[in-house]
């Protein structure tokens, strides 16, 4: 017998019910961002390289180690999307969309993303995002705090009642920020022996990094390092206060927290991340990015975005919280006849914009009615053999004569 061919590791099926939470999910999203004025857009699933090694940065663990690149095909290497930020500022420079007269640019999206991650709960090598970029020649306090209440919105739409918490920082300026490595650097040499390896590395390529380690024995170090807020700028100050006072007016509770950095090189200010059950990592993340533009080769534009991991969102859910995403018919059509009656009566139906299954026809009556059950049809249709027709409440199990004319008027 020939071996079972299984997905790989790190990648999920979603089949029944799970693809019906993925679909619901997506649509409820979608619509929210549609509301918010965001206009939904798909990009490639693959990008050139480059494109990520410039975006998301090589000192970045998603670029250094955990994209999916593609065999050569020609003279380019091209990589599976790690993420949407890129491609999008990639195709606002392509398409020239920054020379629209209605700025600020708003766009959504919800699709895959591919990282070469160690696999484990909440973390696949193929995973879903959801997010928002806004883009605009400056990305002022309004479009900041938006765009954090759009995420925090977003997950308490499909999580209702569960707690989001808000964990915020400002990353600064580039000059503030290169100040802070600098004061990072120092303060971590003569530590860095007793780190993990990991450490070690981002001390030379991205001291940042090293306030993102998850090792216990390392946290003792980060806790006593310099904490960003004494590097910021009078100017950065400034706008992070403007947007605590803005969240606190708009009733949004967040947590500061030094220690926060993201994974991803491109933020310059405020940054932000969302999380319901820590065990499984940030449901969301995002901030603000001033140079990403420039360095893709496009004009001096800012941006500001974020991203839900959809499956961790799934995951909060589990146990929890409800989804109305039973699946369920309209119509279920048995034709006895077993001539294409029955067809004829689906496609009317459909038509007029019900949902309607029909079972084989190998289906005994029995079988049809219990299938017609499972499927949660709220009304069967009876093609009977003697050329009549019967319509049979689901709910009240109450069974009546209907006419072929009365079935079109339905
Ligand atoms: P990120 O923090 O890398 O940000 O990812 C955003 C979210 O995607 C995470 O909070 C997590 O829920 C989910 N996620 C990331 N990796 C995985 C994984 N391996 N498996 C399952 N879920 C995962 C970004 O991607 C930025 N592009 C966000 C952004 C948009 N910043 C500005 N604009």
């Amino acid at each position: 017998m020939s071996e079972i061919i299984k997905k790989p590791r790190g990648t999920v099926d979603y089949f029944y019910d799970d693809a019906s939470v993925l679909i619901s999910i997506k649509n409820k999203l979608l619509s929210l961002a549609e509301r918010y004025g965001f206009s939904f857009c798909t990009v490639p699933t693959f990008e050139e390289s480059r494109l990520f090694h410039r975006s998301v940065g090589e000192s970045s663990d998603i670029v250094r180690k955990e994209t999916f690149d593609l065999i050569n095909k020609g003279d380019r290497s091209y990589t599976l999307r790690p993420e949407f930020t890129a491609s999008i500022n990639r195709a606002v420079i392509e398409n020239k969309f920054f020379s629209s007269p209605s700025l600020p640019l708003k766009f959504s999206y919800f699709d895959k993303a591919f990282r070469y991650e160690r696999p484990q709960t909440g973390r696949y090598r193929e995973f879903h995002q959801f997010g928002v970029e806004i883009i605009d020649e400056k990305i002022d306090l309004s479009s900041q705090v938006e765009t954090l209440l759009l995420a925090i919105d977003a997950c308490k739409m499909i999580l209702g009642d569960i707690e989001v918490k808000a964990k915020i920082n400002f990353l600064g300026s580039v000059t503030s920020r290169d100040n802070y490595k600098k004061a990072l650097y120092s303060f971590f040499a003569d530590k860095i022996q007793y780190m993990c390896e990991d450490c070690k590395r981002r001390l030379e390529t991205n001291p940042l990094r090293i306030l993102d380690c998850k090792v216990d024995e390392d946290r003792k170090f980060i806790q006593d390092a310099p904490k960003i807020t004494d590097y910021l700028t009078e100017e950065d100050r400034e706008e992070f206060d403007q947007i605590k006072k803005l969240l606190l007016k708009l009733n949004v509770s967040f947590q500061v927290d030094d220690n926060l950095v993201r994974g991803l090189d491109y933020y310059t200010g405020f940054v932000f991340e969302l999380y319901s059950d820590e065990k499984l990592g940030a449901l969301a993340g995002g901030g603000k990015y001033s140079s990403l533009m420039k360095e893709l080769g496009g004009p001096e534009f800012e941006g500001i975005g974020f991203s839900i991991g959809i499956e961790r969102l799934i995951l909060s859910l589990i146990g929890k919280g409800s989804l109305d995403y039973k699946k369920s018919l309209d119509y279920f059509v048995i034709d006895l006849r077993k001539n294409g009656d029955g067809l004829i009566i689906a496609k009317k139906l459909r038509d007029k914009g019900y949902k309607v299954s029909l079972p084989s026809f190998s289906r005994s009556m029995k079988g049809a009615i219990k299938m017609a059950d499972r499927e949660n049809a709220k009304n069967v249709i009876i093609v009977d053999s003697d050329m009549t027709y019967k319509l049979k409440d689901m709910s009240t199990r109450e069974q009546k004569d209907i006419t072929f004319e009365e079935i079109l008027g339905l």
